[in-house]
């Protein structure tokens, strides 16, 4: 029998985090209904799911050597989760169906699945990319909690303070987000809004529910690397300062991750909305100009960066569009299988 399946990878952002306290933790894709969640509607369609977690998460703090009280636990960021864990959860996924992949992700999962698509060898096991408010560039970043955390260098500050693990549920966390809301440009009676944009369309009854599984702690190293991007406006490795690239990449500044390089071949579909503060439309207009590809677009004005997973009314919205796009690249009827 052949199998047919879905990588789906994810961050959420959510009330009490900024960029990288995203969860990343694969039960977002869940969190609604049966009729409303991609991850049970894709099942529904007849795709064989399988969920990505990635390090840090609830579901994936096991180490051979570390805990996560260990610094070194949480030495990564998405850098390590595109070039090794999506290597290898993609390579597992590869090996027991012996069949290409159709890629799903959102945020986070598109910023780890452009970087890994410029590897041939990642590329080759994907037959197309759905990308949900999809990120490479971070410079048009608007978010107000966002930009004053950048502003007042959080990912420095923590990271001199020897905090390695970022976890907004902490009581440390807690006083994280209480400086960052002591200023007036951010509005923390919406937390949500200043941290991914206004959101038309989750369901506000269930926040208690949303806030069991979210947010997931992730590294202080990954949120340094993403404010990197906001910083410079680059696609491109972590920057460990000058003496620290030469000795990890043999040169001074970090290599930059070319998405003309992604194959032309790659059938490529991205969603994205007019009110998204984290995958804002210059960014996103910038990602597709450097494909070598012609992506297909959904775009919705009304949509914030959380609605593209949490909308009420996503499957109508974007769900039917992106799994006809996904049954014509990666389908049997289609000519590659
Ligand atoms: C919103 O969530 C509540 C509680 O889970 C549920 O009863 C209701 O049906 C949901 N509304 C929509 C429009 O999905």
């Amino acid at each position: 029998m052949l199998c047919w399946e879905i990588e789906l990878l994810f961050v959420f952002i959510s009330h009490y985090c900024d960029l990288s306290k995203s969860g990343q933790g694969g039960d977002t894709w869940f969190i609604n209904s049966a009729e409303q969640s991609l991850g049970y509607i894709l099942a529904d369609s007849g795709f064989d799911v399988w969920i990505g977690n990635v390090r840090g998460t609830r579901w994936s703090k096991g180490h051979s050597t570390f805990s996560d009280h260990d610094k070194l636990f949480w030495d990564w960021s998405w850098q390590e989760l595109a070039e090794y864990d999506l290597l290898a959860m993609l390579g597992y996924v590869y090996t027991v169906t012996q069949s290409k992949i159709l890629y799903v992700g959102h945020s986070q999962g598109t910023i780890m699945g452009l970087a890994a698509f410029t590897v041939p060898e990642i590329a080759k096991m994907i037959s197309s990319a759905a990308l949900l408010c999809p990120i490479s560039y971070l410079d048009h970043v608007s978010a107000s909690f966002v930009l004053r955390a950048v502003g007042m260098h959080l990912d420095q500050m923590l990271l001199t303070m020897g905090i390695h693990q970022l976890n907004f549920r902490s009581d440390m966390g807690v006083q994280i987000v209480d400086s960052l809301c002591d200023d007036e440009r951010v509005d923390c009676s919406n937390l949500l809004s200043s941290i991914t944009g206004e959101n038309c369309c989750f369901n506000a009854s269930r926040i208690d529910y949303y806030l069991e599984y979210e947010p997931h702690p992730s590294s202080t190293k990954n949120l340094h690397h993403l404010f990197q991007m906001i910083r410079k406006g680059t696609f491109a490795k972590y920057d460990y300062g000058l003496l620290g690239n030469l000795r990890c990449y043999g040169q001074l500044r970090p290599p930059t991750f070319d998405l003309s390089s992604i194959p032309e071949s790659l059938p490529i579909w991205m969603g994205y909305g007019g009110r998204d503060e984290l995958a804002d439309i210059t960014d996103v207009q910038r990602t597709i100009r450097e494909l070598r590809s012609t992506p297909e677009l959904v775009y919705i004005g009304g949509y914030g960066h959380i609605d593209f997973v949490m909308s009420v009314k996503a499957k109508d919205d974007v769900y039917v569009d992106l799994i006809r796009f996904l049954k014509e690249n990666g389908w049997p009827s289609s000519s590659s299988y």
